[in-house]
């Protein structure tokens, strides 16, 4: 396209765009199940983008300078995650763009500290197979090397891998709570003593489990210790664009000891517009994320979110259940949030998706195991039943040839 000489009005403009919209696949629906976007109901959506819009079009670099109602926000925030994961009085946090930025934070803190304590590299990070991207991302662009397991024990990270994989260049371990792939919550615990006593920064990675897994222990299930509760945890970051039900843009970063800040901060001033100092990678922002995080914590309250999250996981019991009783269809392990895996020892599991998505049920995949992947939102809740029934049909399908596996898409660039 080229860029055009004279304008157009809006009305035409917002008609081209939405038709380019309408190429796109919804990103909700009931038989979608691939996640990425997270819907938590006609209601709350609306909420969360009223509330962003009071903040869309403020630059949250400039919050230190002259938005002082944008600094109280994001330290309400911080106050009420701090509390949800029983951090310590010392404790501190801040707000990022999302995930990956709030792992790379927590990679280049670490990478500070080391050097402060006069460590020389090349310095390793730890990170257990079913850990996001992030860490490796992080290590690529710092120039750290990333020693990335390469099986899990349980489906979770594997203690004695871990242990055989430290020498004395690690200054990094990461857990997940709960990893992408499996949905399954490392030993933090466990981890937790090996990074004490390597003096490793642990950070634990709940930017999926951050709003389930509290409300889920709440609810009475048996959820391990993953938060600050376990002594040895470095830092722990939460996506509030995830299950806070927030715009995107809004992740937070939380240490356990104000102590780090610094490894996190960078100050510049050698130049002539003054001076220059942010916690996070990012500059100019939008506060949008940010502000309609503080209103659904504040609309929802804890009371909502454990609703939403008793509603979500009883759909998903029944789900894993219902899985269960299918000839040939195994779950991986014991998922203890919104994220399932299954494979079969029987059929072929791409033939058996692509016998799926031909019913119009969209799922992710995974390569190691070969697995079909589900996200299970809100909307999905009301589908269980009928993806159940339409799996039975399609396992019996597949066993007499009608489907066959093309390449397994597994694919999450850009
Ligand atoms: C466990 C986990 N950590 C980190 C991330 C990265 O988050 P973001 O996509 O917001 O950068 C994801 C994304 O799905 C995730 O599932």
């Amino acid at each position: 396209m080229t860029f055009p000489d004279t304008g157009q009005a809006i009305d035409q403009v917002l008609t081209r765009l939405r038709s380019y919209a309408d190429t796109d696949t919804p990103w909700h629906a009931k038989k979608m199940f691939i996640g990425g976007s997270y819907f938590g109901g006609d209601e709350i959506l609306n909420a969360s983008n009223m509330a962003a819009g009071v903040y869309q079009n403020h630059n949250a670099l400039y919050a230190g300078r002259v938005f002082p109602g944008l600094v109280e926000i994001e330290q309400e925030i911080i106050s009420m995650l701090l509390n949800l994961y029983n951090a310590p009085p010392s404790a501190i946090g801040s707000l990022t763009g999302g995930g990956t930025e709030s792992l790379l934070l927590a990679v280049m803190s670490a990478l500070n500290r080391a050097k402060s304590m006069g460590k020389q590299g090349p310095f390793d990070v730890i990170i257990p197979e079913s850990a996001h991207p992030g860490f490796d991302k992080a290590a690529h662009l710092m120039g750290l090397n990333a020693i990335r397991l390469t099986s899990s024990d349980a489906y979770r990270a594997d203690i004695e891998q871990i242990k055989a994989s430290i020498g004395p260049n690690a200054i990094f371990l990461a857990a997940s709570a709960p990893s992408f792939p499996f949905g399954i919550t490392d030993p933090v615990d466990e981890l937790a003593i090996i990074a004490k006593k390597h003096r490793l920064w642990l950070h634990v990675d709940a930017c999926h489990g951050g709003f389930v897994l509290p409300f889920a222990n709440q609810l009475g299930y048996a959820i391990p210790d993953f938060d600050f509760s376990v002594d040895g945890v470095t830092s722990l970051s939460v996506d509030l664009h995830k299950l806070g039900y927030a715009n995107k843009g809004a992740s937070a970063l939380l240490l356990a000891d104000v102590k780090n800040e610094k490894y996190q901060r960078y100050t510049f001033d050698n130049w002539p517009g003054g001076r220059y100092s942010t916690m996070g990678l990012m500059g100019s922002r939008s506060a949008g994320g940010m502000a309609s995080a503080w209103a659904m914590m504040q609309i929802l309250g804890q009371t909502g979110y454990r609703e939403i999250v008793s509603e979500i996981l009883t759909a998903r019991d029944r789900l894993i259940n219902g899985l269960t009783d299918i000839q040939g269809i195994r779950v991986l392990g014991n998922p203890d949030a919104y994220l399932i895996a299954f494979s079969s020892d029987t059929a072929d599991i791409m033939a058996l998706s692509e016998g799926m998505l031909s019913k119009g049920w969209l799922t992710g995949h995974l390569t190691r195991p070969k697995a079909i992947h589900l996200f299970l939102d809100r909307e999905n809740v009301t589908s269980i039943s009928e993806f159940l029934e339409d799996l039975s049909d399609t396992m019996v399908e597949v066993s007499m040839g009608r489907w066959s596996a093309t390449s397994v898409d597994a694919d999450y660039s850009r």
